[in-house]
């Protein structure tokens, strides 16, 4: 596996893999690798010839500088996640080498985010998704992937990325990739590092409520199941921020009416710690 810091350099590695006829995949990261950044990884190389991974905190899409400050680094770590999954090359600029003249012109990509804004991590957490399509649009530019991973644990990201590509017509494809989850249920996520054990378990109440939501999705509306279910974090040690049903392909709220794709939705705070998890209520034709 090779490592490069500068466009430059990935830029006359990725040019040599293309004149040899290579395949490009790409795993954008912010690093504080788990196995479920790993699964991503062995799906893009089960699919091309050469994966780059990039591992880069991306400070504009933090709401707070407190979040970004404490957000888990751990390079060393990572670096050796990557090798062993056979990963081609890693990618780790620098924020300059991303955004040259930070804090100012971090240029903001021409894509209508109003509607998904409305809603979940786009509504509470406002310019998040505007830092995130910046910085994958770079990094799309710089990679020119054939296809890009991304995961399910991150829904409503998933949707922005794919507006995204559709809207600028980019040539790359989207490669969705199911949420990997400890042996608990609940879901990997970088910021479980920031739990104690206690906070773990805590936090299972997450899952256990998405599987509630799917058990209850026969018999109530999805207005009934959000009530239901929201009044369960009232007597835990979680807070709740949203919990939201909604139809998968618009992401917006459902509430008297079931659809294919029906998908359940959670943000919730344990620890100080912001956790988000979503699970299929009802199959996708
Ligand atoms: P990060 O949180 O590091 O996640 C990188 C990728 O791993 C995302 O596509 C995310 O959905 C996926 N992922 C995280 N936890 C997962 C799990 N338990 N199972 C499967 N996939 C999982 O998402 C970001 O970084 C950033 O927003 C980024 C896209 C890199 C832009 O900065």
């Amino acid at each position: 596996m090779q490592s490069f810091k500068t466009v430059d350099s990935i830029s006359k590695w990725l040019q040599n893999n293309k004149i040899e006829g290579k395949s490009i995949g790409f795993v954008p990261t912010m690093g504080a690798l788990h196995a479920g950044h790993v699964s991503l990884v062995e799906r893009a190389k089960a699919e091309c010839d050469a994966v780059v991974v990039s591992i880069f905190v991306n400070p504009t899409q933090f709401n707070s500088t407190e979040d970004l400050d404490k957000y888990p680094r751990s390079l060393e770590n990572d670096i050796r996640m990557l090798f062993s999954t056979n990963c081609d090359a890693v990618f780790v600029p620098e924020v300059t080498m991303m955004y040259p003249d930070f804090p100012n012109h971090t240029h903001t990509i021409d894509v209508d985010l109003t509607l998904i804004n409305t809603v979940m991590e786009g509504m509470f957490r406002p310019g998040h998704f505007e830092g995130v399509i910046n910085v994958v649009h770079r990094f799309f530019d710089i990679v020119k992937p054939d296809k890009a991973y991304f995961g399910e644990k991150d829904y409503q990201q998933l949707a922005v990325i794919r507006k995204m590509v559709s809207d600028l017509r980019l040539d790359v494809e989207i490669v969705a990739c199911p949420t990997l989850r400890e042996k608990t249920g609940l879901a990997m996520s970088s910021r479980n590092q920031r739990l104690s054990s206690k906070g773990m378990d805590d936090a299972l109440i997450i899952y256990n409520t998405l599987l509630e939501a799917k058990k209850l999705a026969t018999k109530m509306t999805p207005a009934q199941v959000k009530s239901f279910c929201a009044s369960a974090f009232e007597k835990s040690n979680l807070s709740l921020e949203y919990f939201e049903i909604c139809d998968s392909n618009t992401l917006q709220i459902l509430e008297n009416e079931w659809v294919p794709g029906a998908r359940c939705f959670i943000a919730a705070y344990c620890e100080e710690v912001r956790l988000i998890d979503n699970m299929e209520l009802i199959k996708l034709n």
